[in-house]
């Protein structure tokens, strides 16, 4: 069985696709076969893979082609199913489906991995929002990874998005919290030390990874279409990211 883990939080610019990535190939770095799913219509995560995005999810979804054949083996043991604009078509008809048959809107990504076999971890990008998209990713999902920037706005978006979170149990899905992120931390500044305590207080020092510090190989890795473990593999950035792999790993 694999283990589904979805990258969320409405607020923008977080650190979602950039963790979503590295988390997917940090664990195939360590041989485990991993999907990642790019269920954004921006395509981020398609991109940092150096992938020029594809509409295979909305293939997967509104065309019935199985996710074995859309996924793309885009690195040893890392295969995506990409995204590109086309999904937003996926959202609209998914949004107007949600009148007549609301259980089936929500559970469309959870039926096409129905039955899906062969990866140790599935990973999901979301998009900065609480739409049917989100959801559906939510309800398919076995574990909820919220990445939070260090900063006192994104803090308060999270605590929106964890009220997704209690619809979504309340609509049936099985999913849980499984790991706050703290992202672009600078430890330097009294803020970011504050805002990590912050969160250790609401959620549990359970909950709260290490934080992944601000580092600019993580952004430059992004716009070479690599991850920080090609790009600067002896950067704080690819240490954070390995101790996340390794948490979340470790867990299994
Ligand atoms: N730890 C970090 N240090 C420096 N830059 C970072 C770090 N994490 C992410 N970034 C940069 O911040 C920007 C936003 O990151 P990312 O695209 O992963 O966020 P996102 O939450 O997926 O955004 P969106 O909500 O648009 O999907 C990118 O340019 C990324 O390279
Ligand atoms: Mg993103």
């Amino acid at each position: 069985m694999s283990k589904h883990i979805v990258v969320s939080n409405e607020k923008g610019g977080v650190g979602k696709s950039t963790t979503a990535v590295n988390l997917a190939h940090g664990l195939s770095l360590r041989g485990r076969s991993v999907l990642l799913i790019d269920f954004d219509p921006q395509g981020s995560a398609s991109r940092h893979l150096r992938h020029e995005p594809t509409p295979a999810t909305r293939k997967m979804i509104l065309g019935d082609e199985s996710p074995k054949r859309l996924a793309v083996e885009v690195r040893p043991n890392l295969h995506l199913l990409s995204s590109n604009v086309e999904l937003a078509d996926v959202r609209d008809y998914l949004a107007m489906k949600m009148g007549r048959d609301p259980e089936s809107a929500r559970g469309a990504l959870a039926q096409a991995l129905d039955g899906l076999r062969g990866y140790d971890y599935i990973v999901t990008d979301c998009s900065p929002a609480v739409d049917v998209l989100t959801i559906n990713a939510m309800m398919a999902g076995d574990e909820l990874l919220v990445p939070v920037s260090a900063d006192f706005l994104s803090a308060v978006g999270t605590e929106q998005h964890l009220q997704t979170l209690k619809l979504v149990e309340e609509l049936g899905s099985d999913i849980e919290l499984g790991y706050i992120v703290p992202t672009r931390f600078d430890g330097r500044t009294k803020r970011a030390r504050r805002i990590l305590e912050l969160l250790q207080d609401a959620f549990g020092e359970e909950l709260v990874t290490n934080p992944i510090r601000v580092n600019t190989s993580i952004a430059e890795a992004a716009h070479f279409g690599k991850t920080i473990f090609e790009h600067a593999p002896n950067s704080n950035g690819a240490a954070d990211y390995a101790a996340l792999v390794e948490t979340v790993d470790n867990e299994r």
